[in-house]
């Protein structure tokens, strides 16, 4: 019996005894020397799967993304970015502090580009201006509530940056996500961005890691930064094997979050006090706002968390739930009836 039924993130996962077997058994070498078998086999994999020429494993979503973006710009470059998108919010404020660059923030319809936005918002080639160098996209977006590109959007931003030389950083953390919802290949969304970050330590369910994908001659640059940002490992097969059982095991059963999550949007419209719409629940992440319920999102998530369960509380009103390997159909169930419990109360 589970202590809490755990909704803030599908970060929370642990590793399932096969998981842990295959990484036990995994062959090891030093990776710093790039003689981890195991590495070098998911670097393979992963290339494939996104139909790039090489990969890089890497600790972590926001290494993947950061290095991404140090390796495409210089100090005093801008980066056109989606206003709440991972790497401008989450990560430390990297961009600034590690490659020097600042962003120029647009406004997304959850989290979703458009061309002609961007477009806009190049900057003319005038010395009043910092030099446009990269568009970041995320893809699925998390405070977007799991919202899924178009690919036609993609391609349209793509040819518009390349029309206008400038690069494209797709944050792919959960593209595993999008993939899985929509049947689009992850190599078709790869093929319109220059550099991909993808993580397998969210909906698949592995403990650590992420990876970049990209040119060979773009990689090679992101293997010498990663050196200077200390993410290089030594026997890192170890934690690369929970990442190819991830792959081989765990892809496709990501249409079970998404049911899930879906499931929860449908349950949450019915309860008094809840604003959301089913419809905009595209994958494993369910945002929505209580502001009509007459508590606030920390008070719902205090009440949710006495009933066993664990929400994200953000903002003054709104939380976020995300489905993920360790969350059956039966504790979605449960949650709602938490929910519809917590809600009554304030009645
Ligand atoms: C969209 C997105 N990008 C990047 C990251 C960063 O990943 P990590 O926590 O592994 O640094 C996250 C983490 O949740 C994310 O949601």
């Amino acid at each position: 019996m589970k202590e809490f039924i755990d909704l803030r993130s599908d970060t929370v996962t642990k590793p399932s005894p096969d998981m842990r077997k295959a990484m036990a058994e995994a062959e090891v070498g030093d990776d710093v020397y790039g003689e981890d078998p195991t590495v070098n086999a998911l670097q393979e994999k992963v290339a494939n799967l996104l139909g790039k020429e090489a990969a890089l494993f890497v600790p972590s979503g926001t290494m993947a993304n950061q290095l991404s973006i140090k390796t495409h710009t210089q100090p005093g470059d801008e980066v056109i970015i989606e206003a709440s998108s991972h790497p401008y919010n989450f990560e430390g404020g990297a961009g600034a502090a590690l490659s020097g660059i600042q962003f120029q923030c647009l406004k997304g319809s959850r989290g979703i580009l458009d061309a002609s936005q961007i477009e806009e918002s190049i900057r003319p080639a005038d010395h009043h201006f910092a030099v446009t160098r990269l568009i970041c996209l995320e893809n699925t977006h998390n405070r977007g509530g799991g919202s899924i590109y178009l690919l036609e959007k993609m391609a349209e931003i793509y040819r518009l940056a390349k029309s206008r030389e400038l690069s494209v950083h797709l944050d792919g953390a959960r593209l595993w996500n999008a993939s899985i919802a929509t049947g689009i290949k992850p190599q078709e969304y790869g093929r319109w961005a220059d550099s991909v970050s993808v993580c397998l330590s969210k909906g698949l369910g592995a403990p650590v890691g992420s990876l970049v994908a990209g040119s060979k001659e773009f990689i090679d640059r992101v293997h010498r930064f990663r050196k200077m940002f200390g993410g290089g490992m030594r026997q890192a097969g170890i934690i690369a094997a929970a990442g190819i059982y991830a792959l081989d095991h765990n892809l496709e059963r990501l249409r079970d979050d998404h049911q899930n999550a879906k499931r929860l949007a449908v349950g949450l419209k019915e309860l008094k006090g809840i604003s959301i719409d089913p419809k905009h629940v595209e994958s494993n992440i369910v945002i929505f706002d209580v502001l009509n319920s007459g508590m606030t999102a920390s008070q719902v998530g205090e009440a949710m968390k006495r009933e066993r369960i664990l929400v994200h509380a953000f903002g003054r009103t709104q939380i976020r739930l995300v489905t993920h390997l360790d969350v059956t159909a039966e504790e979605i169930e449960k949650t709602l009836k938490a929910f519809k419990k917590v809600l009554e109360k304030k009645e």
